[in-house]
């Protein structure tokens, strides 16, 4: 009977020189494929009329949109991981921003990083610097529909309010699958725990849970 028996091959050999150049091969032609990605995504979302600084870095292709009227601002190193494949935790879908009526505001400051996320302005959303966002997490200011049944399947986007404006602070880490909704004011250095509910204030430097959110601890 034949039995298979390995006999390494010259490039198997761990050491060899064969062996690692075609990693470093691979890895420069991984390197470099990266950066024509990312140089894509700028340019295709400049060309969807969206500012983009050149230091933003894209990870797999988000969408992100602005209604005619609005404001959207990318912080300086914005980064955005959208690929499915890219996080460690996997994405349910590609980061999401969009202002979605006239007169919108949304601001995200410097250095503030995303994964899958989704986030939509029909009024104020600001994001304050150095934040992390959670994979697949969501803040969105409006309801989208009107709370009150007569007429609710087919009216337009509610007008926003004031109150429903939101403001996350410097320094926020806002944990997968947590829902940011209308009217909601995160500190400074505050952890939204996972799959938290956050509607109303947080204070800064604490760690908030659950739906909905309450304090858990002070940092
Ligand atoms: C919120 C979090 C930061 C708390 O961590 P911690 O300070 O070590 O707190 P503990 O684990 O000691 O929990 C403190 C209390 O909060 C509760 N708690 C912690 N996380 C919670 C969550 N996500 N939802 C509901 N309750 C939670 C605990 O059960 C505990 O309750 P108890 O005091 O009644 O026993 C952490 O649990 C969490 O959710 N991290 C987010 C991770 C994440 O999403 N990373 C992003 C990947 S992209």
């Amino acid at each position: 009977m034949l039995r298979r028996v390995h006999e390494p091959a010259a490039g198997d050999n761990p050491a060899s020189p064969a062996r690692s150049s075609l990693l470093s091969l691979a890895a420069e032609i991984r390197h470099s494929a990266g950066w024509l990605e990312r140089r894509m995504v700028r340019s295709y979302l400049r060309r969807q009329g969206i500012t983009v600084p050149e230091s933003a870095e894209f990870f797999g292709f988000p969408t992100i949109t602005a209604a005619p009227g609005s404001t959207l601002v990318l912080g300086e190193r914005f980064n955005a991981i959208s690929g499915r494949r890219r996080h460690v935790m996997g994405l349910n879908h590609g980061c999401v921003i969009r202002t979605i009526r006239p007169g919108a505001h949304l601001v995200i400051g410097d250095d503030v990083g995303m994964s899958g996320a989704t986030v939509c302005a029909a009024g104020r959303v600001e994001i304050g610097p150095h934040c992390l966002i959670g994979a697949n997490a969501t803040i969105v200011d409006s309801n989208f529909h009107p709370l009150a049944a007569a007429g609710r399947r087919y009216a337009p986007l509610p007008e926003p309010e004031p109150r429903d404006e939101i403001v996350i602070g410097a320094n926020v880490f806002v944990g997968a699958g947590a829902y940011v909704l209308a009217g909601a004011r995160i500190g400074d250095n505050s952890v939204v725990g996972a799959g938290a509910v956050v509607t109303g204030e947080v204070p800064p430097d604490s760690v908030v849970a659950g739906n909905p959110a309450r304090v858990v601890r002070a940092l």
